[in-house]
């Protein structure tokens, strides 16, 4: 049996603070799941604002192999705003939703079981009228009382539904429970055999991945997760934990996906790299030290069978570490070779352009490794109009003197320099300056460095989230082998972001 996987990182992932992505980033993303192979991309929540609405009809337009999906509430202006994005798909889906458990219907709702029931009746028929594809979600499904939840269900089967969704909307069932509900499902709504069961789990009590995974043995076909496992408050189940479960454990899941394991760790990173939100080291599969073996015990087990030690192989998920380095002398080709073996297809203007920053790189640094490769792709890739680009600059600092930073920018052509001091370092003093030379105040509402390998040559790579004047956040990101360099390059290439996005949601 084949299981569908349901990507909802570019909804219910950007739904969560700190998530937010901006166009570029977000057609990026969908490439890349689309390459990682999830059979459904949910594409945003088309009605919520301009710039969502934009998001989905733009990934309708490059996705090809997987269905694109878009939010909507039970309402008919929803739905039409959803399929006004996503018509232009080659696989659209309309997901319309309403929840069905008591508090939602009394408190959110203000609505009786009657009246629920016919809007979701209504609204799936009136969907189903624009689109064949139609998944209905019954919010709040694992708190809803089981009988009217197979009445919900078989009327919007009726009504033309061809997904029918099952949200652990809270994160507050159990395995044991939910399975109890999917077989329920099974049993009571007549007509389920023609249709897709999904589920869709929250993490609030750290079941997410497990709950969804005994739903499959109780019979769901499509799993509702995200990349990391981001999403509302503690997230959804994570796609590479739910993918790599199945792929390891064929014994107790005999199922496939048709997941390409090997673009888990792209992806992955990719999704830390534009959110500038990385994943805890601990973390399953794509935690930097999910493969780590440090004990000395543990060590020599695996120096003398890997498996003594490791279910799982960092090559199924992409994981790679080529023995043949690459440093100044090494030539395009060589280069491109690498870029092909780490599973980047860029066009040649980009292999060009991550050419000429791997050789500055190689100037400065003997051994270029694959994840100084992997940063350099990734950071080059999420950039938009570079409106403001950094030509040099210039910090007197020490712990004795007011430091001072003196930057020059190019302005589309133009030559603009500003030197401000700062008692708080050169970073603050070079963020004040570009704050004048833009005519703008921002507030640094998260800044984070990391340094991309060990070793006192490493790049240091910075993610930052600015918030301007209007109540908006922007994420910029920035490498380099100076981490003063690379602060000041991820705050232009906020800002940059931020103009970019003013330009289009004019
Ligand atoms: O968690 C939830 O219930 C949802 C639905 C809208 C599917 O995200
Ligand atoms: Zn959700």
């Amino acid at each position: 049996m084949n299981i569908k996987i349901f990507d909802t990182t570019l909804r219910d992932g950007e739904q969560a603070p700190g998530f937010s992505m901006n166009l570029a980033e977000k057609l990026e993303l969908a490439l890349q799941l689309e390459q990682l192979g999830v059979d459904v991309i949910e594409a945003g929540f088309a009605i919520a604002s301009i710039g969502d609405f934009r998001a989905v009809s733009e990934i309708s337009k490059i996705i090809k192999n997987s269905t694109v999906a878009s939010l909507a509430r039970a309402s008919k202006q929803d739905i039409d705003r959803a399929y006004e994005a996503v018509k232009i798909a080659r696989y659209p889906r309309i997901h319309t939703f309403i929840a069905t458990s008591d508090i939602h219907m009394k408190y959110k709702l203000k609505k009786n079981e009657e009246e629920v029931i016919k809007i979701a009746r209504e609204m799936v028929k009136y969907a189903k009228k624009l689109c064949n594809d139609v998944e209905f979600s019954a919010e709040d499904a694992s708190r809803t009382r089981p009988e009217f939840l197979y009445r919900v269900l078989e009327e919007v089967i009726k009504a033309g539904a061809t997904v029918l969704n099952i949200p652990d909307t809270v994160g507050y069932t159990t395995p044991q429970e939910f399975s109890k509900l999917i077989l329920g499902i099974k049993e009571n709504v007549r007509g389920v055999q023609n249709v897709d069961i999904s589920v869709h789990c929250h993490d609030d009590l750290g079941m997410a991945v497990a709950n969804s995974l005994v739903a499959l043995q109780a019979g769901a076909t499509q799993i509702e997760c995200t990349v990391n496992g981001v999403g509302e408050r503690a997230g959804n189940a994570a796609l590479e934990e739910i993918v790599m479960n199945i792929h390891t454990r064929k014994d107790i899941y005999p199922f496939t996906t048709n997941i390409n394991t090997k673009e888990i760790y792209r992806t992955s990173k990719l999704l830390s790299t534009i959110t500038g939100v990385r994943v805890q080291p601990n973390k399953a599969i794509v935690g930097e030290n999910a493969f780590a073996h440090e004990s000395g015990i543990h060590q020599h087990g695996v120096l003398e069978n890997k498996q003594t030690y490791e279910i799982i192989t960092p090559e199924s998920i992409g994981l790679t570490e080529n023995k043949l380095i690459l440093g100044k002398h090494s030539g395009r080709h060589a280069f491109s070779e690498r870029l092909k073996t780490l599973g980047f297809n860029l066009d040649n203007e980009k292999i060009e352009e991550t050419f000429t920053a791997f050789k500055a790189l190689a100037d400065k640094k003997k051994v270029v490794s694959d994840r100084d490769i992997e940063a350099l792709v990734m950071c080059q890739t999420v950039q938009v109009t570079q409106t403001y680009s950094l030509d040099r600059f210039t910090i007197n600092s020490g712990n004795t003197i007011t430091t001072t930073s003196s930057i020059r920018l190019k302005y589309n052509e133009e030559i603009i320099e500003q030197v401000e001091a700062s008692y708080d370092g050169p970073i603050a003093a070079s963020y004040k300056a570009i704050d004048v030379l833009v005519g703008k105040n921002f507030i640094l509402e998260d800044f984070m460095i990391n340094a991309v390998t060990g070793g006192i040559d490493a790049q240091g790579e910075v993610n930052v989230r600015i918030r301007n004047n209007k109540g908006k956040s922007y994420n910029g990101h920035g490498i380099s082998l100076d981490i003063v360099e690379a602060s000041i390059l991820a705050y232009i290439s906020a800002i940059n972001t931020m103009l970019d996005d003013e330009k289009t949601s004019n």
